[in-house]
């Protein structure tokens, strides 16, 4: 465990967090190295960031290395808890007044305070909270982006202790900077729903909840798939932020075919059906001028997110279209990416457990029993054995985004 760090050290690991926070792209990868980087910051053992939605306080990302150090399953980051922005627990307090609070000792508070320690949550987790250091995260006096808590400061033996005056200093000139870049990352991933919204779901009761889902469930199936295959974490962390966003994009092309096909309540003719299989074509058509890593891939997951494993999916060759500089030919096995063979098991595996305008969602079994015959079939057999090893992730990603009732 490191020590604690001089002034021009702890700077030096400001300025490279920056440099990592202007690279990513997606919020999920931006808070992830946001707290990273505080806790880096003052030695800490845990932390967490509210993002202020709908003026309520959303859990959104957390570290712990005491409780989840070696848990790569991912699972505690889609925990879905909300905290109204009120005096009465500490990150609605920061968020209410905009000002830090310190607490040196969760279970010695001051005696005029109007908010409370969550015992319960530490004895459910067996973890013990000792000192938090809550600030706001804002982009201004007027605009606060959320809240930022930071957990159990640590000494040389690992003991947990105050925060100093020194670490709530840089804690809170880390956080203005943490949030202008979570901030941007909002308005990208934004920007994405805004866009699937236009182009697909021409519905006002969709929500954009399946393609938050499906990049999800991408993420975390690449994560538990790349780290079977040995692949660097460095490496992991840069491809599943691009996927993310590139696989909540694989039914853009979707935007060019008629609502009359879109969103009829019945089974498609055949000939609709051949018409629809173009929204993979069109999607990719969309990309034809990448200009970066996540429009290359993009372009490859709208195109091939309808192949299958034994190769008998589209498009198989009579999507040709307009725009497109390769021809769009049946895929077998890894001659599509990983990326494309993850993004095909996701999206089935969301429309199956979901209600669509055509069907009613499939009881859980049914749809599990799908994925598992399907395996070798239609789908990469280490993307459904990856599935079926996260599944409590993907149940957790189900509840957190759940589809708006209707
Ligand atoms: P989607 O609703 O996102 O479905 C994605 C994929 O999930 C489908 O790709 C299919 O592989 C699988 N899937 C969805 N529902 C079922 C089902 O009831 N049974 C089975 N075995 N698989 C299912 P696919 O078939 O290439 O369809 C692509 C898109 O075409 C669908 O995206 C949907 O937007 C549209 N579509 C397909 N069939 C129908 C239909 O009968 N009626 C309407 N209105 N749209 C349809
Ligand atoms: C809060 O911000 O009040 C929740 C965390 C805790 O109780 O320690
Ligand atoms: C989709 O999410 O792929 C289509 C949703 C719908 O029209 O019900
Ligand atoms: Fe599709
Ligand atoms: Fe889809």
């Amino acid at each position: 465990m490191p020590g604690k760090y001089d002034t021009r050290e702890r700077l030096e690991a400001i300025l490279r967090t920056t440099d990592i926070l202007c690279r990513v792209k997606d919020v999920d990868a931006i808070l992830d190295a946001v707290l990273a980087g505080a806790r880096a910051l003052v030695n800490a053992d845990a932390g967490t960031i509210y993002l202020l939605e709908d003026e309520q306080l959303h859990f959104s990302f957390t570290h712990n290395d005491t409780l989840f150090g070696n848990d790569d399953s991912n699972k505690h980051i889609y925990t879905s808890i909300t905290l109204p922005v009120d005096d009465k627990s500490m990150a609605g307090y920061v968020a209410l007044t905009g000002k830090p609070l310190v607490i040196d000792d969760a279970y010695h508070l001051p005696e005029d305070r109007s908010y409370f320690h969550n015992v319960r949550l530490d004895q459910e987790s067996g973890y013990k909270t000792t000192s938090i250091l809550t600030v706001p995260l804002s982009t201004s006096r007027e605009k606060i982006v959320g809240v930022m808590q930071i957990i159990n400061a640590l000494d040389q033996s690992g003991n947990a202790v105050p925060f100093s005056q020194d670490d709530q200093q840089f804690i809170n000139y880390f956080a203005n900077h943490a949030a202008v870049v979570i901030e941007r990352a909002q308005m990208t991933r934004e920007l994405v729903l805004r866009s699937i919204r236009m182009a697909e779901m021409r519905d006002p009761m969709e929500t954009g909840s399946h393609v938050n889902r499906v990049g999800a469930f991408c993420a975390e199936i690449y994560n538990h798939w790349a780290r079977e295959q040995g692949i660097s974490s460095e490496e992991i962390k840069k491809n599943k932020d691009l996927l993310r966003i590139a696989s909540m994009l694989h039914d853009v092309g979707k935007v060019a075919i008629s609502d009359a096909i879109l969103k009829k309540p019945a089974k498609l003719s055949r000939e609709e059906y051949e018409t629809m299989k173009f929204h993979t074509t069109l999607g990719a058509a969309l990309f034809r001028n990448p200009t970066s890593d996540l429009d290359a891939m993009s372009a490859e997951i709208a195109l091939n997110h309808h192949q299958r494993w034994d190769g008998k999916g589209y498009p198989d060759g009579n999507q040709d279209c307009p725009g497109l500089t390769f021809k769009a030919v049946p895929l077998k096995g890894d001659q599509m990416s990983i990326y494309a063979r993850i993004t095909a098991l996701a999206d089935v595996y969301d429309a199956l457990s979901s209600h669509r305008a055509y069907k009613d969602p499939w009881p859980t079994e049914r749809v599990m029993d799908l994925l598992r015959e399907e395996s070798g079939h239609a789908f990469d057999p280490e993307v459904v054995e990856s599935f079926f090893s996260i599944y409590e992730t993907i149940e957790a990603i189900r509840e957190k985004y759940k589809d708006r009732e209707t």
